[in-house]
């Protein structure tokens, strides 16, 4: 199996934290906050806010776009639209990647209309001028009635991209530098390193457009406050609800959750047994995204406003899987495995949490909302917001 983390400091981690845990199933306790505190409808809904989100956040610091293997090949692109930018990575022949706006540099015609391919050339569909996999402007139609112009300078317009532990991060604003390592930081870094995403496959990659503001989304992935209340058919069976062991990097965490099946450590020490099948290990990563790694492969959720509009947003879901020669499965199998986890997955996010965080959304539109409460048990989302206001509002983490 490539999905294990044996690095000592992760092992002590999750030791701990299943200490914690069970200790917290016992006595029905939780993880918690230092204060309740209170919050306002404007943060979902002003325009003002979504804009300096789109720019401080997203036009400023790493976030995950794809997994390297959804671009495996010299040449394959995808394109993505992201809050500031509409996206096209391209593997390059060398195996690096760039990322370019998607915008002919002529009139700015979209040059790639398909969410994903393999092009050696792009060709704009307006006046058909075309630029290489690297971005150079490689011709202009018509050139001799066209005029003279510098044209390294009219090569698509670079963005910041980096891929590290198999994800593809990148920077939505031109002018930035990215360094995902010195973002991540040495814990996270280390913890994701031990994942081994790098050897794992995508394989259902998937987006939704949602008529809810991205932070209501986040925030109904990191909590564990709701599962036997909204989920009471399907994930409430198997889950345990307002338990968990969280670890605050300072910006990016981890926490534990409990399925059921770890009951039958209440009474008595786990000691060496192997706990991975009986909770769900999740990492925050700072800004939009939440990592679950199972015992047999890893999930990415990843959340991202619509421009500057603070009632939409985009989530995009992907599963990140063992090779097929890994499983020793056939074809048919491997791919039955995952889309049978898949199908789990959304009978319970499509149908049981979007409506409730869309019904949120309507809410934070009400003219007399009332002030709002986030409990001390809801942890996961107080450390969200901590950062999410550091990044707009400016300070540094601890
Ligand atoms: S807009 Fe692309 S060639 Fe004219
Ligand atoms: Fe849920």
């Amino acid at each position: 199996m490539s999905v294990d983390n044996d690095l000592p400091v992760a092992a002590e981690l999750r030791g701990d934290a299943v200490h914690r845990l069970l200790g917290h199933l016992r006595d029905e306790t939780t993880d918690g906050f230092a204060a309740i505190e209170r919050f306002s409808p404007a943060d979902y809904r002003d325009p003002a806010l979504a804009e300096l989100e789109r720019d401080r956040i997203f036009g400023a610091v790493p976030f995950i776009v794809a997994h390297g293997s959804e671009v495996a090949e010299p040449f394959d692109f995808v394109s993505v639209q992201l809050p500031r930018n509409n996206v096209i990575i391209v593997r390059q022949r060398d195996g690096g990647l760039r990322a370019f706006v998607n915008a002919c540099r002529h009139r700015g015609a979209q040059l790639v209309e398909e969410s994903s391919g393999r092009c050696r050339l792009f060709s704009c569909p307006y006046h058909r001028w075309s630029y290489d996999p690297d971005g150079s402007l490689r011709t202009v139609t018509l050139d001799g009635t066209f005029g003279e112009f510098d044209r390294a300078e009219f090569g698509l317009v670079r963005l910041p991209v980096e891929e590290r532990h198999g994800f593809v991060w990148l920077i939505d604003d031109a002018r930035a530098e990215i360094d995902v390592a010195a973002w991540l930081g040495p814990e996270t870094d280390a913890l994701l390193a031990g994942y081994r995403i790098e050897d794992l496959v995508s394989v259902t990659p998937h987006t939704f457009d949602r008529p809810t503001n991205w932070k209501i989304m986040q925030d109904g992935f990191l909590d564990n406050y709701h599962v036997k209340y909204a989920h009471p058919n399907t994930a409430g069976k198997v889950l345990h609800t307002n338990a968990v062991a969280l670890k605050d990097f300072g910006r990016h965490f981890w926490f534990l959750a409990a399925r059921k099946s770890i009951d039958r450590f209440l009474g008595e020490s786990p000691g060496d047994a192997p706990m991975d099948k009986h909770v769900i290990e999740s990492c925050f990563i700072a800004p939009n995204s939440m990592l679950l790694k199972h015992a047999t492969h890893v999930e990415l959720l990843t959340f991202r406003p619509h421009g500057a509009d603070p009632g939409r947003s985009t989530m995009e879901m992907r599963i990140m899987a063992p090779t097929q020669a890994e499983t020793g499965l056939d074809e048919d199998a491997w791919r039955a495995r995952w889309e049978k986890n898949w199908h789990i997955m959304i009978s319970i996010i499509h149908d049981e949490d979007f409506p409730i965080l869309a019904g949120s959304q309507n809410a934070m539109f009400n003219q007399d909302t009332g002030p709002m409460l986030l409990g001390r048990n809801e942890l996961a989302s107080h450390l969200f917001r901590r950062e999410i206001r550091r990044l707009v509002h400016g300070g540094s983490a601890e």
